[in-house]
């Protein structure tokens, strides 16, 4: 395992029965708190994205960093502003003013929203989606669908961690990339 992620690995917080009794929660705000560990995890990805997204197909530069409610919105605005992309919050429904489009997704217990305004993404746009963590998958899927709705190409789906044993790649339209496996 490389150093860097070995140490972001390290700091995780895992909190079992959080926030109902079966779920193993984990805690990504113990890297947050630490400058060092926030800095290496953004350049983490910003490494990523420069040497391995863009390198393997050098005409694809990233045009928009799409952003998850709620976690997603800590990590995606620093790595849009280094790669000089835009930002793009992806929101629970009724957050966002004027016109909006929406995708559903299953969360536990049934259906959830998602939003972002019509005119955040132009035809041909490359995009690469963000959050800290997936899980099912459910939510990646539903902000993959709006970029596609707004003829946005999705490149690359970003995670901080990834639950492996729930197999969520096989939703998405686009490959996906974990800093930290957890199975
Ligand atoms: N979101 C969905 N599953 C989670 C988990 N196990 N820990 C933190 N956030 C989550």
């Amino acid at each position: 395992m490389p150093a860097d992620v070995d140490y972001l690995k390290g700091l995780l917080r895992s909190y079992p029965d959080y926030p109902k009794k079966g779920i193993v929660f984990l805690d990504i705000f113990p890297l947050l708190r630490n400058p060092v560990a926030f800095e290496t995890l953004i350049t983490h990805f910003v490494h990523r994205l420069t040497s391995h997204t863009i390198a393997s197909s050098p005409s694809k530069k990233i045009d928009v960093v799409v952003g998850l409610d709620a976690r997603g919105f800590l990590i995606g605005p620093i790595i849009a502003m280094r790669l000089g992309a835009a930002f793009v919050p992806v929101r629970k429904r009724g957050k966002l003013p004027g016109e909006t489009i929406s995708a559903e997704y299953q969360k536990e217990y049934g259906l959830d929203v998602f939003e972002m305004q019509a005119d955040a993404i132009a035809k041909g746009q490359n995009v690469v989606i963000i959050d800290d963590l997936i899980a099912t998958g459910g939510s990646a899927k539903a902000a993959g669908e709006l970029v596609a709705k707004l003829g946005g190409n999705t490149l690359e789906y970003l995670f901080i961690i990834e639950l492996t044993f729930l197999q969520a790649a096989s939703k998405l339209d686009a490959p996906m990339y974990s800093i930290v496996k957890v199975d």
